[in-house]
């Protein structure tokens, strides 16, 4: 530990510095990935808007908006976060500074080739997955690295109890490495060429096992472990019940892993694997639910809060869209409503009410906790506008969605409607044009969520132009000690 790291009397302090730079550019990159999803739902109304420039083709710029948002907004959001909740529940400062600024940089490396790369149209073409080998190395390499300093930090913490947010940050940790590894196991040809060493169905229920398994950790058991830090911390209430945590845990992590095949329902995969993933995806509703209840439970005799704290709103709302896209979702794994649904723009909005009602609600709201404890402030530079970007978001969530609902099942039931003669009822081109009005819905509920992350930029730059960076001595209880505001005050001296 370097000696800027402690202060006068060898006090231990946390690092922010990095959590700092992962929080600035969460926000950077969310107005980046996000920009880009506005202009390919515009080029879905206006095809012209990909100036025939293959490099802003929309074949190449969807790829580019998923690893923007996914991986750009959404990991940087997950390294801030997580590095804070674990310095601060672990009453210790991170593993090894250095590797924690390899973490930072190279994740911003990878972020970069990105960038150029997938315009570029090199792509190993599995979603989700697309950057090639040389990438997928690098992204390797950051990741063990961030498992290191994660769980240094959990080894060297002055307190007995591992809070239960650091377990979905764990486990999201370990699953991701196994998940990029084995999915990417492939053979270079070239330095930009690589070949999947799975070939036909297989390749298909790897890439799936990974895809859903993206979703189900990247997506959802990280940013819990962000609701059972922020939701408590901001309602100041403990946690709703720290024992149905537990069971949320492991009943989550281990439903998860089996659902894959519901992305493949319908194909060349043997019947019983898709029976079985449909029926775990249905099974995986309760623990879901489990977590969301939780979550919003904790909010009780903290309701009134959510009159004046536009934070408040955001982890709220945001449970609320966790919730509802989790049952959607294991409706759609249902083999029957996945025949009407799979294709369709039902699949979209699905995707966005849980990546931008869930993800990137639950992001602002933890975000808007953490930026000015970050920079030695009461709170954001403007409350008001923290509440214009909350109005903004659900605006733009709601209209996406109803936009994209509707537009899938009515693709869903025109492709499918046949004549007495058995003749198809509508050509292809028919649903396309019956499409157009809810793509311009879309765009336009796209444009209002973007112009709130825009104004959190604007905030979050208010909020930090002249500020004070500050790294706060390490707060040390008694070993035995868990954080009362996260367990309540009984637990405050109950021995681990
Ligand atoms: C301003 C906000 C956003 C807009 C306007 C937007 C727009 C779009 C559009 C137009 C597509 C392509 C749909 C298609 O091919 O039919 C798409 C796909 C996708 N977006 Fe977004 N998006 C936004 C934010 C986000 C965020 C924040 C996330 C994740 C955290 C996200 C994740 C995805 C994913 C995973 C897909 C691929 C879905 C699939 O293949 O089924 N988007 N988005
Ligand atoms: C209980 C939880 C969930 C279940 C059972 C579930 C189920 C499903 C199903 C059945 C599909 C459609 C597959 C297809 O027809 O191709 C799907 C697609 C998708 N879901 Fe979910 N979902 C859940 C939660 C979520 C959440 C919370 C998110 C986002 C944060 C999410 C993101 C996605 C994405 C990105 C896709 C599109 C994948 C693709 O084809 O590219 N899901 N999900």
């Amino acid at each position: 530990m370097g000696t800027s790291d402690t202060v006068g009397n060898n006090a231990e302090t946390y690092n922010y510095g990095v959590v700092r730079q992962f929080a600035i550019m969460t926000v950077v990159w969310g107005i980046v990935g996000m920009g880009v999803g506005v202009w390919i739902a515009a080029q879905l109304i206006w095809p012209e808007l990909n100036f025939d420039v293959p490099w802003l083709s929309y074949g190449r710029l969807r790829p580019l908006h998923t690893n923007a948002v996914i991986f750009a907004f959404g990991g940087s959001a997950l390294f801030a976060t997580s590095y804070y909740v674990v310095q601060r529940t672990s009453q210790a400062r991170l593993f090894c500074d250095k590797l924690a600024a390899f973490t930072f940089w190279g994740w911003q490396a990878v972020i970069v080739a990105a960038v150029i790369t997938l315009p570029m149209g090199l792509t190993t073409t599995k979603e989700y997955a697309e950057l090639e080998w040389p990438i997928d190395i690098l992204l390797a390499l950051v990741w063990i690295a961030y498992a290191v300093v994660f769980f240094g930090t959990i080894v060297k913490r002055r307190v007995k109890h591992i809070y239960v947010a650091n377990w979905f940050y764990g486990s999201y940790i370990v699953t991701i490495a196994v998940l990029h590894i084995f999915n990417n196991l492939e053979l270079p040809v070239s330095m930009w060429k690589s070949y999947s060493v799975y070939s036909g169905v297989q390749d298909a229920m790897v890439q799936w096992w990974y895809g859903h398994n993206a979703v189900g950790f990247f997506l959802t058991t990280s940013f819990l472990g962000m609701m059972y830090y922020f939701v408590p911390k901001q309602a100041e209430r403990p946690i709703y019940s720290y024992r149905l945590s537990i069971v949320h845990f492991w009943a989550l992590a281990f439903t998860y892993m089996w659902a894959g095949p519901h992305h493949l329902l319908y194909t060349s995969l043997p019947d019983w694997t898709q029976s079985l993933g449909m029926a775990l995806s249905l099974i995986l509703l309760a623990p879901s639910w489990g977590g969301m209840i939780n979550g919003i439970m904790t909010m009780s005799g903290a309701w009134h809060k959510l009159r004046t704290d536009p934070i408040l709103k955001f982890l709220v709302v945001s449970l609320s869209f966790y919730g509802m896209s989790t049952f959607e979702g294991s409706m759609m794994s249902i083999r029957t409503v996945n025949a009407l649904s799979h294709y369709t723009d039902w699949t979209i909005g699905h995707v966005h009410s849980g990546a931008l009602g869930w993800v990137a609600m639950i992001t602002f709201g933890s975000l808007y906790y953490m930026i000015p404890r970050l920079y030695g402030r009461k709170s954001m530079a403007s409350m008001k506008l923290v509440d214009l970007h909350f109005w903004l978001a659900t605006l733009g969530v709601v209209m996406y969605i109803s936009a994209m609902w509707i537009a899938g099942v009515m693709q869903g039931l025109m492709w499918s409607a046949t004549s007495e003669d058995g003749m198809l009822t509508y050509s292809f081109v028919e649903a396309v044009k019956a499409t157009y009005p809810f793509y311009v819905i879309r765009m336009l509920g796209g444009l209002c969520f973007l112009g709130g992350v825009i104004v959190m930029g604007w905030n979050t730059y208010l909020t930090v132009r002249g500020q004070v960076k500050v790294n706060p001595v390490v707060h040390v209880y008694s070993p035995d000690a868990r954080d009362p505001a996260l367990l309540g005050p009984a637990a405050a001296t109950a021995t681990a």
